[in-house]
């Protein structure tokens, strides 16, 4: 199985941008850390970051030829994205959204994510064990 996780804009700031909310460990620990849980898992990560929309959508259609799941923390386009929406529920592949902090307990605007309703789970608050928690939701769905 192979799974894409995706990084949306400012993530790439992980590890210095508000440590007090999104934690001190940076993107690539992360990615590292994925890519570590996925092998465990049987699962071949590939990773992707982008500042920009349009980039972002690229990959998850680039994903409907080499990926069998989507793991996406689309930062603040989750709260503002039809784009994204449209572009996750044409790939037909299953997505689980992954926020680092609590969005529910946050301002009200960030309580409200736009692609939750077609991705097949939604992890919020977990901080970055919510990234291995949805590659685990995803190795379960291919057993
Ligand atoms: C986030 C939460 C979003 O509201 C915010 O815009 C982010 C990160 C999270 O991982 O907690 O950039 O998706």
């Amino acid at each position: 199985m192979r799974v894409l996780v995706v990084n949306g804009p400012n993530l790439n700031l992980l590890g210095r941008r508000k440590p007090e909310i999104y934690g001190s460990a940076t993107l690539a620990d992360l990615e590292e850390r994925c890519r570590a849980w996925g092998a465990g898992l049987g699962i071949d990560v590939a990773v992707f970051q982008s500042n920009h929309e349009g980039a972002i959508v690229d990959r998850l259609h680039a994903a409907m030829d080499d990926c069998d799941g989507v793991v996406i923390n689309p930062g603040a386009l989750t709260h503002t994205s039809r784009v994204l929406y449209d572009a996750i529920e044409a790939i037909e592949i299953p997505t689980v959204e992954v926020h680092l902090s609590d969005i529910a307990a946050r301002e009200p605007w960030r309580a409200v994510s736009l692609i939750a309703p077609v991705c097949a789970a939604s992890i919020s608050g977990r901080g970055p064990d919510g990234y291995l928690a949805a590659l685990e939701f995803l190795a379960g769905l291919s057993r």
